[in-house]
């Protein structure tokens, strides 16, 4: 079995305005997610499931533990090296989409290729074009992100993620603003993207029907992270 994500005892604490102790979001927190696997984590708002994606997306820094991505452990890389490893290796679907309303759909998902460097103009507006196709988008590739629905909108932010074709995916709640025949079409992307050998999807959804979709689920709950869904979960879900 290859290894996609390790997780090896990995705290976060904040500190907070007006209280003196610190706030410990995640506490001790080791898991392991296989190549060609997904998992699904849950929990309740403020749980701290943004906070474990940013980490695993090298966005933050835990305060213990280590974060070691397809064999590489990127506790001690300098920052430059850790973007370099982000962008390479992680598409991110930001909760907060993080888009630029001013750009069209097109070149809001070409921008990751413009770090990376190296091909055309017009070759990264053709992986745009198909990214976008991929999520349903063809006839909107000039429209402006601003004059895009909020689902238009989300899934423009799941094909930024997959432009440049990351091992990992991070996905925070990809599928908050989709109706449901939509979603399903944007997960089996995402799941079909992760089942590529050696890659890998992590996914925050408070969706427990399509967190059912994934390998494993794990809950999130006061810093500790369990396997399986929590028991005073209301079943089956409604939606
Ligand atoms: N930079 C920060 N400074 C201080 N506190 C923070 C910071 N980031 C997150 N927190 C706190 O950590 C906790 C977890 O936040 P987080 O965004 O990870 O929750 P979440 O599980 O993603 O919630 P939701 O389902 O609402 O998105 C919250 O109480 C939040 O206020
Ligand atoms: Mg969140």
């Amino acid at each position: 079995m290859t290894v996609a994500v390790e997780l090896s005892g990995v705290t976060r604490r904040f500190k907070l305005r007006g209280r003196k102790d610190p706030l410990t979001v995640l506490d001790d927190i080791s898991m392991v997610v296989p190549g060609g696997g997904s998992i699904a984590i849950v929990g309740l708002s403020g749980a701290g499931k943004s906070t474990l994606l940013n980490i695993l997306g090298l966005l933050d820094r835990p305060d213990e533990g280590t974060i070691t991505l397809f064999g590489k452990d990127t506790t001690a890389l300098p920052e430059r090296e850790r973007a370099s490893l982000r962008g390479k290796t992680i598409g991110f679907v930001f909760q907060q989409l993080n888009l630029l309303s001013g750009r069209s759909a097109r070149q809001q998902v070409a921008v990751p290729l413009l770090y990376e460097g190296g091909r055309s103009l017009r070759r990264r507006n053709e992986l745009a074009d198909e990214a976008l196709r991929r999520v349903g988008l063809a006839e909107r590739l000039h429209s402006k992100v601003s004059e895009l629905s909020g689902g238009e909108q989300q899934r423009v932010a799941i094909a930024r993620a997959l432009i440049r074709d990351p091992r990992l995916i991070l996905a925070d709640e990809p599928t908050g603003a989709l109706d449901p025949v939509t979603a399903a079409q944007v997960m089996d992307l995402l799941f079909a993207t992760a089942r590529e050998d050696g890659r890998a999807l992590i996914l925050v959804t408070h969706d427990h029907v399509l967190a059912r979709r994934a390998d494993r689920v794990y809950t999130l709950d006061a810093g500790r992270l369990y396997t399986g869904r929590p028991e005073a979960e209301p079943e089956p879900s409604r939606k």
